[in-house]
């Protein structure tokens, strides 16, 4: 019989694991439990501290509803969103537009927008154009791509926080034309806060965090042959472009409208024109770092 201290203890689980016959299943729990353990002595952990690591996973579980997973938002908030999504994009064959987080709020089913359609059904502020070509990563036209889109209001909130699952504004589903352009009409969205009323938001305020989300519009462009790109363009004239608090931003996503853009196939409106490429897909699975939350609560 082993003597257990707070050292051997490691190797004792890890050993009672080492049966596990699904040896991805074995990798990962012989990982997090080395990680843990580590972590554990070397903060320390109190009783205390461990039952209010307890309490607050308890409370992350019960803020989740069918329109918010909380569990995500506290992956998100920690980084480990953005870094699964890095991890995924090292694995493409082709280097295509970088990525960015999907987030809670992608609906699988938008309504579709006619070339240059406007995807707000109201809109009460300035409509700017977004436009551009989707590309192969040589530079080619990919005919026909669809692009989805979905983004915040000029108050900074999306269509779920407004109206739950029962109305869709805001977001829409477009094909390219046959040399690869889009272009469509919007608001320019405001950025926003995350969710600050859970104990995700407690724990970003207790760490003097603002809790911003620079103004974005999410895209998600597919292609049969072709990588599912999903990813955000941010404009470069919010404040907290530099620190985003779920690390969405990356240099090469950020946007400014231009309002003489003599490019632009709608003369007269502020414009921001984006190319997105795709690499090739090696495999069809999807990437997506989250899920359409009313589809994951099988609404
Ligand atoms: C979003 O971009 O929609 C988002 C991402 C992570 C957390 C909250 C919102
Ligand atoms: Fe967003």
């Amino acid at each position: 019989m082993i003597d257990l201290t707070e050292i051997t203890i490691t190797d004792a689980v890890r050993e009672q694991m080492a049966r596990t016959t699904d040896p991805r299943l074995r990798q990962i729990m012989d990982a997090a439990v080395r990680h843990l353990h580590d972590f554990a002595r070397e903060v320390k952990l109190s009783p205390a501290e461990w039952l209010d690591a307890i309490k607050f996973l308890t409370e992350v579980g019960h803020a989740c509803t069918p329109v918010r997973q909380e569990f995500i938002l506290l992956s998100d908030v920690l980084g480990v969103s953005a870094l699964v999504n890095a991890l995924h994009d090292k694995d493409a064959v082709e280097l295509g537009t970088q990525t960015s987080l999907l987030g809670p709020f992608y609906r699988e089913t938008a309504p579709e927008v006619a070339p240059g359609g406007c995807i707000v059904r109201n809109p009460t502020a300035p409509l700017v154009t977004m436009y551009g070509k989707v590309v192969d990563t040589a530079g080619n036209p990919i005919p026909n791509a669809t692009v989805e889109v979905w983004q915040t209001d000029e108050h900074g909130l999306y269509d779920l926080q407004l109206d739950g699952v029962a109305q869709m504004d805001m977001r829409g589903r477009m094909k390219c034309d046959a040399r690869g352009n889009y272009h469509f009409r919007t608001v320019r969205p405001l950025g926003y806060s995350i969710p600050l009323d859970g104990p995700v938001g407690k724990l970003v305020q207790a760490q003097a965090r603002h809790g911003f989300r620079p103004s974005h519009v999410h895209f998600l462009i597919a292609a049969p042959g072709y990588r599912e790109l999903v990813t955000a363009l941010y404009f470069g004239d919010d404040d907290h472009v530099d620190s985003d608090t779920v690390f969405g931003v990356s240099a090469s996503l950020v946007v400014r409208a231009r309002d003489n853009d003599p490019e632009s196939p709608i003369p007269g409106l502020a414009a921001v024109r984006y190319d997105f490429s795709l690499g090739r897909a090696a495999q069809q699975a999807t990437g997506r770092v989250g899920a359409d939350p009313t589809a994951m609560a099988g609404h």
